[in-house]
């Protein structure tokens, strides 16, 4: 699994995490089975949140990392509802709760709300003093969102921006990615499925993601994971609840494309206009 740093917090994470947004709905124990083969395929970066499920998807994942919590870079979510200044902390301390640990790597605002950022970003640093999250970062936030997190937390507190990212979906490109790669912000890629619309094989770009996984042994959608990661400051996260899928996706994390695979790819899922980013809700 590649690795690469995680924004300004001096980790280095496998580019393939586990997402786990409906994953509390199926199979229990397939889907505990599939995170734990994920962590040990090297999918160490686990992102929950308080709203999946209402807290059930964390509780799972807390049966899942039972054990193994030093091996994982656990990752959860407050609610904008719930970021006020005491609220945020609440919410934090709620999360740890279930998901039985002492701390989060990292703790992101899962979207802009009506609470000031400025008092969302002084609970994170709050927590961050007390140990119970190691590192925070927001969702869903545009350049105008981020220049203004940057304004009110100053350099190298922000770790990461996770946005919208697929195939179909490369809006971030045109300026997200771009402002995160010059603050040494991490950029996480979320349902790099398209949330289960993925191109089908007879479409053109699912040609071409064919010919180019055929050449790699390798997998379509093992190959559109390689294309998200591509650069140094990108990962993504894909929700698999059985192990045959959480297999496949790890094993992307070892493909190389070339330049010229990334330039077909690039042509056949064109980049499209620049849009604000919402929450898939
Ligand atoms: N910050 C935000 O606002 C936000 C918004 C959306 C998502 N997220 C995060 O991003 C994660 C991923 O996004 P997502 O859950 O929306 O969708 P996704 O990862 O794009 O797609 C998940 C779908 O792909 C299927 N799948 C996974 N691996 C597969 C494989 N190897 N072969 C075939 N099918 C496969 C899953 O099926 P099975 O379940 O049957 O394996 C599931 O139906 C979420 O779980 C969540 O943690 C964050």
């Amino acid at each position: 699994m590649e690795l690469h740093g995680f924004g300004p917090t001096g980790r280095r994470i496998g580019v393939i995490g586990q997402g786990t947004w409906y994953i509390e709905n199926g199979d229990r124990k397939a889907a505990v089975a599939a995170l734990r083969r994920g962590i040990d395929l090297g999918m160490t970066h686990i992102d929950t949140a308080e709203m999946y499920g209402s807290g059930a998807a964390e509780k799972l994942v807390a049966e899942a990392i039972a054990g193994r919590r030093d091996e994982v870079f656990l990752v959860s979510k407050v609610l904008p509802e719930h970021a006020s200044r005491s609220g945020t902390i609440a919410a934090c301390e709620q999360s740890l709760a279930r998901l039985q640990t002492d701390r989060l790597d990292c703790y992101l605002l899962h979207w802009r709300g009506r609470h000031p950022l400025a008092d969302t970003i002084a609970a994170l640093e709050q927590l961050q003093r007390d140990g119970k999250i190691l590192s925070w970062g927001v969702s869903n936030f545009d350049v105008e969102d981020l220049e203004e997190a940057w304004e009110i937390a100053g350099k190298g507190r922000l770790a990461c921006n996770q946005v919208l990212y697929h195939i179909h979906e490369r809006a971030i490109e045109h300026a997200v990615i771009p402002w995160c790669e010059n603050h040494d912000v991490a950029v996480v890629g979320y349902s790099p499925f398209g949330h289960g619309g993925f191109p089908g094989p007879h479409t053109g770009g699912g040609r071409v993601l064919g010919h180019i996984a055929a050449a790699h042994h390798a997998t379509p959608r093992q190959i559109a994971l390689r294309f998200l990661t591509r650069k140094p400051s990108l990962f993504t996260i894909p929700k698999a609840s059985n192990v045959e899928h959480a297999e496949e996706n790890a094993a992307a994390g070892d493909l190389h494309l070339s330049d010229s695979e990334i330039d077909q790819l690039e042509r056949a899922f064109p980049l499209g206009r620049r849009t604000r980013h919402l929450p898939t809700l």
